[in-house]
C-alpha cells in the first residue's frame, strides 16, 4: 500500500506586503527584487492570532474537509517545519490538540523547505510498512520571526503560510520518492537557535536569524533538483513528458525556469505561486497543490512530481498519481 492524496488544504496570513511596502524600510526595489526572484508580494503574519499553529490547523482543517475524514480517522500526524511557536509541545501535538483527536502519532520533523517531501516520504514508509493507514501531512511557516528585518538580502524573499494534505493507504497513488542530506553545506543557509543558558559556562545568549549564500543556494538548487527529478523519473520508468505537473518548491522563479530548461520541459508544466506568495519553506509546495487542486487544473490519474532543496542541506523528490 502506498500513500494517495485524498485532500488537501492551505492558509495564508491576511495582510499582503508588496515590494513596496519593504521597500519603505530596507533599501530595496520591486524591480530589483521581480527581477531577480520573480517575487511581488508576500503574506506575512500581522497578530497574535495568526500563528505556526493557528495557520497548519486551518490548512488541516480545509484538508480534512476535502478528504471527508474525520480527526479520529487519522493515525498519523507529521508537521514540516523551522519557525514552530513552541520548542515543545511539537507543533502536530498542538494541531492534535485543536483538532480535537488523540487517536494519532504526532510529531514533527525538520528538512527546512525539503520538509512537505520528507513528511510525504515518511508516511508512505509507514503505510508500506503496514504500521499506519492514513496520515495528516501540513508544511508550515512562520519565517517572519525568524528572518533579519534589517538584511535585504533575505527579508524581501519569505513568507508565511500553511499547506496541508490528508494521505491514506491505497494501491496506487505514490510510485517512487526519494530525500537525501548534505550536512557538509549546511553553512550556506542557516539560523542558530538559543545559545546554552547553563550557569556552568557563557556563551552568546542572542538568537539568531536566518543567514544565508544566496548565490550558492541558487547554484545547488539548479543543479540538484534536476538531478533529483531525473533519477526519480529513471527510476519509475516514467517518461518526462507523461508527467501532467511538476510542483516545486516556490523558492525563485528563475530557479524554477532554470530547472525546466535542463530538463527540456515547457514551463507550462510548472505551476507557480512565488509571485504572490514568496518563498514559504516548508508550506510552499503544499501550499501550491492546494491552489491547482481548488482551481480545478487535476484530473484523476494524472501524474505529478514534487520536488524541493532547502537548508540543511536537503533535498527530496517524490512521483505520484493524482
Ligand atoms: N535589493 C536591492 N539590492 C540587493 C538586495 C535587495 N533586496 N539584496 C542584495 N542586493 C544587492 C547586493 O548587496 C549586491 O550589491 P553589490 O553588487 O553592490 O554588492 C547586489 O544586489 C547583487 O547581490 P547578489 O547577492 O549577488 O544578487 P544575486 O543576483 O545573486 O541575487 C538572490 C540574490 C538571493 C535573489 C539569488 O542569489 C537567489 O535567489 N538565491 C537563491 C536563494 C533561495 O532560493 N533561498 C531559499 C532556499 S530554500
Amino acid at each position: 500500500m502506498r500513500a494517495k492524496i485524498i485532500g488537501t488544504g492551505s492558509c495564508l496570513p491576511d495582510k499582503i506586503v508588496t515590494n513596496d511596502a519593504l521597500s519603505s524600510f530596507v533599501d530595496t526595489s520591486d524591480e530589483w527584487i521581480w527581477s531577480r526572484t520573480g517575487i511581488r508580494e508576500r503574506r506575512l503574519v500581522s497578530s497574535e492570532s495568526e500563528t505556526t499553529v493557528s495557520m497548519a490547523v486551518s490548512a488541516a482543517k480545509a484538508a480534512l474537509e476535502d478528504s471527508g475524514l474525520l480527526p479520529q480517522d487519522l493515525d498519523l500526524i507529521l508537521v514540516s517545519t523551522v519557525s514552530s511557536d513552541f520548542i515543545t509541545p511539537s507543533t502536530a501535538c498542538l494541531v492534535q490538540r485543536e483538532l480535537g483527536t488523540c487517536n494519532a502519532a504526532a510529531f514533527d520533523l525538520n528538512a527546512a523547505c525539503s520538509g512537505f517531501l520528507f513528511a510525504l516520504n515518511t508516511a508512505d514508509a509507514y503505510f508500506q510498512a503496514g504500521i499506519f493507514r492514513t496520515a495528516l501531512l501540513i508544511g508550515v511557516e512562520t519565517l517572519s520571526k525568524i528572518v533579519d528585518w534589517h538584511d535585504r538580502s533575505t527579508c524581501v524573499l519569505f513568507g508565511d503560510g500553511a499547506g496541508a494534505a490528508v494521505v491514506k493507504a491505497a494501491p496506487d497513488g505514490m510510485i517512487a520518492g526519494l530525500q537525501g542530506s548534505d550536512g557538509s553545506g549546511g553553512d550556506i543557509l542557516s539560523c542558530r537557535g538559543r545559545a546554552c543558558g547553563s550557569p556552568f559556562f557563557h556563551a552568546d545568549a542572542s538568537p539568531g536569524c536566518l543567514h544565508m549564500d544566496g548565490r550558492k543556494v541558487f547554484q545547488f538548487a539548479v543543479k540538484k533538483v534536476p538531478e533529483c527529478i531525473q533519477s526519480l523519473l529513471q527510476a519509475a520508468g516514467v517518461d518526462a513528458g507523461d508527467v501532467s505537473y511538476y510542483l516545486l518548491h516556490q523558492a525563485n522563479s528563475r530557479i524554477i525556469s532554470s530547472i525546466a530548461q535542463k530538463l527540456k520541459l515547457p514551463l507550462e508544466k510548472f505551476p507557480m505561486n512565488v509571485e504572490s506568495r514568496g518563498n514559504t519553506s516548508a508550506a510552499s509546495i503544499p501550499i501550491l497543490l492546494d491552489e491547482v487542486h481548488r482551481a480545478g487544473m487535476l484530473s484523476e490519474g494524472d501524474l505529478l512530481l514534487f520536488s524541493g532543496f532547502g537548508a540543511g542541506l536537503t533535498w527530496g523528490a517524490a512521483l505520484l498519481r493524482w
